[in-house]
């Protein structure tokens, strides 16, 4: 989606962000992955691509880091909890199809159709890569999910059973259709084109942040 005109911008994870990626991982799961799990998939697995997603207003480069060349950033630590970056989500590719590994929003940015622009996002990006179709695992009791996923037209074709090991919970297996059909392209579009409108037109978030922890 082209978010030129909204005060939202979607980036490639990149090894800064995650420590802030691994707070609100803390925060959206139970069975929560490691920073270092995170890290490893950013510098070790090719087929993996990682989206963040970040509120432009709240967006805050220390002078200490602004005036290093770019390459040289890493040497001034980065926030572990950038207000700017709102959540996250990623990918496998596996031959033609792409797998959502990860998705999760802030709490208290949830339910403002900010979910729905990572998934779209992640979609879009699964089709730059060619991927015929996406697939993910879901609890079977995240009803909020699932409605996401069931909204860009995935329907569920399994279950794996005890998948969870916090809980023993199972997991469903839920898949889209062919998304390079134009069937599915125009439902893209036109999810997409009444995301924008929402986007445009919700309230932004009041509370602004007092500072990046460090
Ligand atoms: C799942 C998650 C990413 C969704 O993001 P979100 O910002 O809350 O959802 P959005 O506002 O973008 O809503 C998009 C759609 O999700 C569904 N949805 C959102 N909130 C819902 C709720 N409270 N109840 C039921 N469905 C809901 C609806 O289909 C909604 O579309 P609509 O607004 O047209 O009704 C987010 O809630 C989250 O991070 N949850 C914790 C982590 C998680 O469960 N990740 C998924 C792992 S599989």
């Amino acid at each position: 989606m082209d978010l030129s005109k909204l005060p939202y911008e979607i980036t490639p994870m990149v090894l800064d962000d995650v420590p802030t990626v691994h707070t609100i991982e803390l925060e959206a799961f139970s069975l929560p992955w490691s920073a270092a799990a995170f890290a490893h998939e950013l510098k070790d697995n090719p087929s993996s691509q990682y989206l963040v997603l970040r509120y432009k207003p709240y967006i805050y480069e220390p002078p200490a880091r602004r005036l290093l060349p770019r390459v040289m950033r890493h040497l001034v630590q980065s926030p572990t909890n950038d207000p700017a970056l709102l959540g996250y989500g990623g990918y496998w590719m596996v031959l033609e199809e792409a797998h959502i590994c990860t998705l999760a929003l802030r709490g208290e940015w949830r339910g403002r159709g900010l979910g729905e622009l990572l998934l779209l996002s992640l979609i879009e990006s699964a089709l730059t890569r060619q991927a015929e179709a996406v697939t993910l695992e879901v609890r079977v009791t995240n009803y909020r999910a699932q409605n996401l996923y069931a909204k860009y037209g995935f329907e569920v074709v399994g279950k794996r059973i005890g998948y969870y090991t916090d809980n023993n919970e199972d997991a469903l297996i839920m898949t889209t259709p062919n998304v390079i059909g134009t069937e599915y392209k125009s439902k893209l579009k036109a999810l997409s084109d009444k995301l924008r409108e929402r986007l445009s037109l919700e309230p932004p978030h009041t509370s602004a942040p007092c500072s990046a922890e460090h």
